[in-house]
């Protein structure tokens, strides 16, 4: 058996330690062998591989980014040289005599695996993004990570607001839903936190914040980046698309920091966490989960069980279709946004 390895979409603390799951397991136990594909879809498109063994994957549990690169190629955007996608990845797996692939990604990577799948492409998903935003499992990895981070940078803040008497805004990643800004900012003792899933209202916003001084407590305002306001009269700053067709965000933060000056008279500072959530290290939860991941990843492909996606169920590590892991988003329920609003203010 020979299998392929990509990882796919935004980079995320624990791909690496996937990829040694995958291939410690597969080689000892079972004797495969295994090919690295760049990139993420971009290796398989273009036959663009590198050797993956265990010694390829000796030190690399600890290390953040993917060893494999990854990128947003969508295979399905691209009709080079007269021949879709999907017929130029499965003639280079037969070329390659690749077997089965193991594709690591979050709802792009995972959903262009699905539509592969169903054209005949024996792979198995496992689930990654620091947004945590995918169905089918109840965390992917790289999640803990990023909230971590998160979560140290408002312990910071805080002092320095406290000092100089100022707003601050924090803006994490989140482009569809707000599980980063959600426990993050419950983590953190944000004083109040926005997310996608529920548009705000600026004047709110400017009472929680003005209620904050009037108690002698600098407020901490914690905005995940696709965050909205109840009419959209800030607009975000970049409209640029990825081959997704997925919108660059950014600049809700600023935009914030300017309207709360203007409504309260109070100075406001604007700390936008971009990358740094993605970078380094990633956290025992992320290392334990993504190694759990990728040794079940192997389980699948030995049992022939294609077409699904390892995930997290409880403490359980189960198999569910790839389908279920991109129908829809995985969104913060208005009730664990309520357990946040107790703190608001
Ligand atoms: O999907 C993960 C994520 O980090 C999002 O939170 C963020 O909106 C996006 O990727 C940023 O993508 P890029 O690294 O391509 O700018």
């Amino acid at each position: 058996m020979r299998v392929g390895v990509l990882t796919g979409g935004g980079d995320c603390p624990g791909l690496n330690a996937v990829i040694r799951a995958v291939v410690r397991k597969g080689v000892q136990e079972y004797g495969y062998e295994f090919v690295g594909f760049r990139d993420g879809w971009r290796g398989p498109l273009e036959g663009d591989t590198i050797p993956l063994d265990v010694q390829a994957v000796r030190g690399i549990l600890p290390r953040g980014g993917t060893i494999l690169g990854t990128s947003r190629t969508n295979p399905f955007a691209d009709e080079g040289a007269g021949r879709s996608g999907a017929e130029r990845i499965k003639d280079n797996l037969a070329g390659l005599g690749v077997d089965a692939l193991v594709a690591i990604g979050g709802e792009d990577t995972l959903g262009a695996a699905t539509r592969l799948g169903a054209e005949g492409v024996n792979v198995v998903g496992v689930p990654k993004t620091i947004d945590n935003d995918l169905g089918g499992t109840d965390y992917t990895f790289g999640f803990d990570t990023a909230v971590n981070i998160a979560m140290e940078a408002i312990d910071r803040l805080h002092t320095t607001a406290e000092s100089h008497h100022r707003a601050l805004i924090v803006e994490v990643m989140g482009r569809h839903v707000g599980w980063i800004a959600l426990h993050a900012g419950m983590a953190g003792g944000a004083n109040v936190i926005l997310i996608p899933e529920k548009p705000f209202d600026i004047e709110k916003v400017c009472e929680y914040v003005e209620h904050r001084f009037q108690t002698r407590y600098s407020p901490i305002v914690v905005v995940a980046e696709g965050a909205h306001p109840v009419e959209e009269q800030l607009a975000v700053a970049d409209k640029e698309v990825d081959a997704f067709g997925h919108v660059r965000l950014g600049g809700i933060g600023q935009l914030l920091a300017s309207e709360i000056e203007k409504r309260t008279g109070k100075e406001a500072r604007v700390a936008v966490l971009g990358h740094i959530q993605r970078g380094g290290t990633p956290t025992a939860f992320d290392r334990v989960l993504a190694t759990r991941f990728g040794v079940q990843a192997i389980e699948a492909v030995r049992d022939g069980a294609f077409g699904t996606m390892v995930a997290l169920r409880g403490t359980d590590i189960i198999r569910v279709p790839l389908t279920d892991a991109t129908r829809e988003l995985k969104a913060v329920p208005p009730e664990r946004y309520a357990e946040a609003e107790v703190f608001f203010g």
